[in-house]
């Protein structure tokens, strides 16, 4: 499938059209970014990580039949994805106290919920992706009530998967975010990526963090913690 022009270019991704129109490619870039774009930086042979996380965890998913837009990678850096229309929610899952809802809640990180939150944000880098909740997201006309439901269980189960996924490799799912789309016959499937910088991993002995939180925070050794992360996960 060969990139005919660029569509888009996000601050972690580039998406190119093809020449069929089902089809997109996704380039990972090594920019990161984190508070809506006020802290800037790169982290080294990240979008090859992300690349083929996001892919390996995608292909899990599609195996307990979740469907994904993921299609083939064809090189380090870049995948064939269905081409969607994203939905303007980022669907976040938390089974652990940690990061904006540590905050907006004044709660430590670390309390293990018995059951898993979920929260939508409006998908709009100029208002800085703001808290909406399932009656804005109707009166906005982001989705149907149907779709939001739909998300909605789809999301909870790719945690049930998820969640018993990463514990097998000695690490706690603390947090992710989703993006789901629309394809072209109005199917909803789940979108973007899943990797270090959309989720939060936790080395479930040591505690330590795995994932862009290191960036955030500037807790140092980023590049190590991605690459320890595609280690487990390439493995199993
Ligand atoms: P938060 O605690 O900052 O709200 O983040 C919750 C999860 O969502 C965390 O795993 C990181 C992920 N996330 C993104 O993927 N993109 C974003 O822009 C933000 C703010 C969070």
């Amino acid at each position: 499938m060969n990139k005919t022009k660029k569509l888009y270019e996000g601050k972690a991704k580039i998406v190119y059209e093809t020449e069929n129109k089902n089809f997109l490619v996704v380039e990972y870039k090594d920019d990161a970014t984190a508070f809506n774009g006020e802290k800037k930086g790169k982290i080294k042979g990240k979008g090859v990580i992300n690349n083929k996380v996001t892919n390996h965890l995608m292909q899990i998913l599609e195996k307990e039949n979740i469907s994904t837009h993921f299609v083939e990678e064809i090189s380090e850096r870049e995948t064939v994805v269905k081409n969607v229309k994203i939905i303007p929610l980022e669907v976040i899952i938390r089974n652990i106290s940690a990061g904006s809802f540590s905050k907006r809640y004044g709660v430590k990180e670390g309390i293990v919920f018995d059951n898993p939150t979920i929260e939508f944000s409006y998908k709009d880098d100029n208002l800085g992706d703001p808290l909406i909740n399932e009656y804005h997201a109707l009166a906005l006309n982001v989705a149907s009530k149907d779709e939001i439901d739909k998300i909605k269980s789809i999301a909870f189960k790719i945690n049930d998967i998820l969640k018993s996924y990463f514990k097998k490799l000695d690490v706690d799912l603390v947090d992710f975010k989703l993006e789901f789309g629309k394809t072209l016959e109005g199917e909803i499937i789940l979108a973007d990526e899943i990797s270090p910088d959309t989720c939060r991993f936790w080395d479930s002995k040591t505690h330590k963090k795995l994932d862009k939180d290191r960036f955030r925070q500037d807790l140092g050794d980023v590049e190590g913690a991605y690459f320890e992360m595609m280690n487990r996960i390439i493995k199993n």
